[in-house]
Protein backbone atom coordinates (compact mmCIF):
# COMPACT_ATOMS: atom_id res chain seq x y z
CA UNK A 1 0.00 0.00 0.00
CA UNK A 2 0.97 3.39 -0.54
CA UNK A 3 2.05 5.96 1.70
CA UNK A 4 -0.62 8.75 0.78
CA UNK A 5 -3.46 5.53 0.46
CA UNK A 6 -2.68 4.26 3.88
CA UNK A 7 -2.88 7.77 5.92
CA UNK A 8 -6.43 8.53 3.97
CA UNK A 9 -7.74 5.22 4.17
CA UNK A 10 -6.63 4.21 7.68
CA UNK A 11 -9.49 3.93 10.42
CA UNK A 12 -9.85 3.21 14.10
CA UNK A 13 -10.66 0.03 14.11
CA UNK A 14 -12.78 -1.20 17.07
CA UNK A 15 -14.20 -4.97 16.25
CA UNK A 16 -12.01 -7.60 15.70
CA UNK A 17 -11.96 -11.43 14.28
CA UNK A 18 -10.88 -14.20 16.28
CA UNK A 19 -8.29 -15.42 14.34
CA UNK A 20 -4.93 -14.80 14.96
CA UNK A 21 -2.52 -12.14 13.65
CA UNK A 22 0.89 -13.58 11.90
CA UNK A 23 3.57 -13.15 14.23
CA UNK A 24 5.28 -11.54 10.89
CA UNK A 25 3.01 -8.55 11.19
CA UNK A 26 3.09 -7.85 14.48
CA UNK A 27 6.94 -7.67 14.21
CA UNK A 28 6.82 -4.89 11.58
CA UNK A 29 4.49 -3.07 13.57
CA UNK A 30 7.07 -2.76 16.55
CA UNK A 31 9.55 -2.30 14.22
CA UNK A 32 7.77 0.39 12.59
CA UNK A 33 7.48 1.75 16.33
CA UNK A 34 11.05 1.47 17.06
CA UNK A 35 11.89 3.49 13.48
CA UNK A 36 9.98 6.53 14.22
CA UNK A 37 11.59 9.72 14.63
CA UNK A 38 12.75 10.86 17.76
CA UNK A 39 13.57 14.70 19.02
CA UNK A 40 17.40 14.19 19.95
CA UNK A 41 17.30 10.87 18.45
CA UNK A 42 16.75 9.86 23.02
CA UNK A 43 14.31 7.19 21.54
CA UNK A 44 12.87 7.09 25.33
CA UNK A 45 9.86 4.67 24.70
CA UNK A 46 9.50 1.36 25.14
CA UNK A 47 6.53 -1.06 23.42
CA UNK A 48 4.94 -4.12 25.63
CA UNK A 49 3.32 -6.41 23.80
CA UNK A 50 0.19 -8.18 25.16
CA UNK A 51 -1.05 -11.61 22.99
CA UNK A 52 -1.90 -14.12 25.67
CA UNK A 53 -5.35 -14.90 26.27
CA UNK A 54 -5.62 -14.24 30.19
CA UNK A 55 -3.62 -11.19 29.98
CA UNK A 56 -5.45 -10.09 27.44
CA UNK A 57 -8.47 -10.19 29.51
CA UNK A 58 -7.38 -9.16 32.67
CA UNK A 59 -5.65 -5.67 30.59
CA UNK A 60 -9.09 -5.01 28.68
CA UNK A 61 -10.44 -5.59 32.67
CA UNK A 62 -8.38 -2.09 33.27
CA UNK A 63 -8.90 -0.52 30.04
CA UNK A 64 -12.37 0.95 29.41
CA UNK A 65 -10.99 2.16 26.37
CA UNK A 66 -11.04 -0.77 24.59
CA UNK A 67 -14.25 -1.52 23.04
CA UNK A 68 -14.05 -4.73 20.98
CA UNK A 69 -11.99 -7.85 21.72
CA UNK A 70 -7.92 -7.29 20.10
CA UNK A 71 -6.36 -10.38 19.77
CA UNK A 72 -3.49 -8.37 20.88
CA UNK A 73 -2.82 -4.65 22.32
CA UNK A 74 1.04 -3.14 22.73
CA UNK A 75 1.34 -0.41 25.73
CA UNK A 76 2.91 2.36 24.73
CA UNK A 77 5.79 3.36 27.56
CA UNK A 78 7.29 6.62 28.41
CA UNK A 79 10.83 6.32 29.99
CA UNK A 80 11.30 9.37 31.85
CA UNK A 81 14.45 8.63 33.39
CA UNK A 82 15.92 7.80 29.80
CA UNK A 83 14.01 11.29 28.65
CA UNK A 84 15.46 13.13 31.69
CA UNK A 85 19.34 11.97 31.61
CA UNK A 86 19.49 12.04 27.84
CA UNK A 87 17.67 15.05 27.06
CA UNK A 88 17.91 17.38 30.00
CA UNK A 89 15.14 19.71 30.95
CA UNK A 90 13.22 19.29 27.84
CA UNK A 91 13.67 15.66 27.06
CA UNK A 92 10.25 14.71 28.43
CA UNK A 93 8.31 16.64 26.13
CA UNK A 94 10.19 15.69 23.22
CA UNK A 95 9.10 12.06 24.48
CA UNK A 96 5.98 12.66 24.75
CA UNK A 97 5.94 13.80 20.90
CA UNK A 98 8.22 11.08 20.14
CA UNK A 99 4.86 8.61 21.30
CA UNK A 100 2.87 10.12 19.14
CA UNK A 101 4.73 9.92 16.35
CA UNK A 102 6.20 6.32 16.85
CA UNK A 103 1.58 5.50 17.59
CA UNK A 104 1.01 6.90 14.25
CA UNK A 105 3.40 4.62 12.66
CA UNK A 106 2.34 1.71 14.30
CA UNK A 107 -1.07 2.24 13.01
CA UNK A 108 0.10 2.68 9.85
CA UNK A 109 2.02 0.01 9.96
CA UNK A 110 -0.65 -2.08 10.45
CA UNK A 111 -3.18 -1.13 7.69
CA UNK A 112 -1.00 -1.40 5.46
CA UNK A 113 -0.64 -5.03 6.34
CA UNK A 114 -4.47 -5.58 6.43
CA UNK A 115 -5.02 -4.97 10.36
CA UNK A 116 -6.92 -2.85 11.79
CA UNK A 117 -6.38 -0.88 14.98
CA UNK A 118 -7.13 1.63 17.40
CA UNK A 119 -5.32 4.22 20.19
CA UNK A 120 -7.05 3.54 23.64
CA UNK A 121 -6.27 6.93 25.67
CA UNK A 122 -9.21 5.24 28.44
CA UNK A 123 -7.45 3.12 30.75
CA UNK A 124 -5.88 3.13 34.43
CA UNK A 125 -2.62 4.28 34.14
CA UNK A 126 -1.61 2.64 37.90
CA UNK A 127 -3.24 -0.68 37.08
CA UNK A 128 -1.68 -0.97 33.93
CA UNK A 129 1.99 0.29 35.16
CA UNK A 130 1.74 -2.48 38.15
CA UNK A 131 -0.14 -5.29 35.88
CA UNK A 132 2.90 -4.79 33.66
CA UNK A 133 5.70 -4.63 36.34
CA UNK A 134 6.77 -0.79 34.95
CA UNK A 135 10.00 0.63 36.94
CA UNK A 136 8.90 3.48 38.79
CA UNK A 137 10.34 5.84 35.61
CA UNK A 138 8.31 4.53 33.57
CA UNK A 139 4.83 5.13 32.96
CA UNK A 140 1.79 3.86 30.31
CA UNK A 141 0.95 6.32 27.86
CA UNK A 142 -1.55 4.79 25.45
CA UNK A 143 -2.73 1.52 24.12
CA UNK A 144 -3.41 0.02 20.81
CA UNK A 145 -5.30 -2.42 20.40
CA UNK A 146 -4.81 -4.87 17.11
CA UNK A 147 -6.25 -7.62 15.13
CA UNK A 148 -7.77 -8.61 12.04
CA UNK A 149 -11.00 -5.98 11.13
CA UNK A 150 -13.94 -7.27 11.50
CA UNK A 151 -15.32 -4.63 9.11
CA UNK A 152 -14.18 -1.42 7.81
CA UNK A 153 -15.61 1.36 10.10
CA UNK A 154 -16.85 4.58 8.22
CA UNK A 155 -15.12 7.92 9.01
CA UNK A 156 -16.21 9.99 11.88
CA UNK A 157 -15.32 12.67 9.74
CA UNK A 158 -12.90 15.79 9.59
CA UNK A 159 -12.74 19.35 10.63
CA UNK A 160 -12.43 21.17 6.98
CA UNK A 161 -9.04 22.10 6.04
CA UNK A 162 -10.10 25.81 5.66
CA UNK A 163 -10.94 25.34 9.41
CA UNK A 164 -7.86 24.21 10.43
CA UNK A 165 -5.22 25.54 8.09
CA UNK A 166 -4.00 29.30 7.96
CA UNK A 167 -2.21 31.19 5.32
CA UNK A 168 0.38 34.01 6.20
CA UNK A 169 -1.13 34.08 9.84
CA UNK A 170 -3.84 32.17 12.40
CA UNK A 171 -7.35 32.75 11.27
CA UNK A 172 -6.33 33.37 7.88
CA UNK A 173 -8.07 30.21 6.06
CA UNK A 174 -5.59 28.61 3.40
CA UNK A 175 -6.99 28.58 -0.15
CA UNK A 176 -4.61 26.18 -1.87
C1 LIG B 1 -4.70 9.70 21.96
C2 LIG B 1 -5.90 8.90 21.48
C3 LIG B 1 -6.69 8.22 22.40
C4 LIG B 1 -7.78 7.46 21.96
N1 LIG B 1 -8.48 6.73 22.88
C5 LIG B 1 -9.48 5.92 22.45
C6 LIG B 1 -10.16 5.07 23.38
O1 LIG B 1 -9.85 5.03 24.58
N2 LIG B 1 -11.14 4.26 22.89
C7 LIG B 1 -11.48 4.26 21.56
O2 LIG B 1 -12.39 3.50 21.19
N3 LIG B 1 -10.87 5.07 20.66
C8 LIG B 1 -9.87 5.88 21.06
N4 LIG B 1 -9.19 6.66 20.16
C9 LIG B 1 -9.56 6.64 18.73
C10 LIG B 1 -10.26 7.94 18.33
O3 LIG B 1 -11.57 7.93 18.84
C11 LIG B 1 -10.24 8.06 16.78
O4 LIG B 1 -8.90 8.20 16.36
C12 LIG B 1 -11.06 9.25 16.29
O5 LIG B 1 -12.43 9.08 16.56
C13 LIG B 1 -10.90 9.46 14.78
O6 LIG B 1 -11.26 8.28 14.09
P1 LIG B 1 -10.24 7.58 13.07
O7 LIG B 1 -9.04 7.14 13.88
O8 LIG B 1 -10.98 6.44 12.47
O9 LIG B 1 -9.84 8.62 12.07
C14 LIG B 1 -8.10 7.42 20.57
C15 LIG B 1 -7.31 8.11 19.66
C16 LIG B 1 -6.21 8.83 20.10
C17 LIG B 1 -5.34 9.53 19.07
Amino acid sequence: METLEAIFTRRSVREFADDPVEAEKLRLVLQAAAASPSGGNLQAWGFVLIQDALRLAALRSLAPGIIGRPVAVVVICLDIGRANRMGGAGGERLAWLDLGLATENMLLAAHAQGLGACPIGSFHREAVATFLELPQEVQPVLLLALGIPKHKPESPGRRSISEVVFSRKWGVPYEG
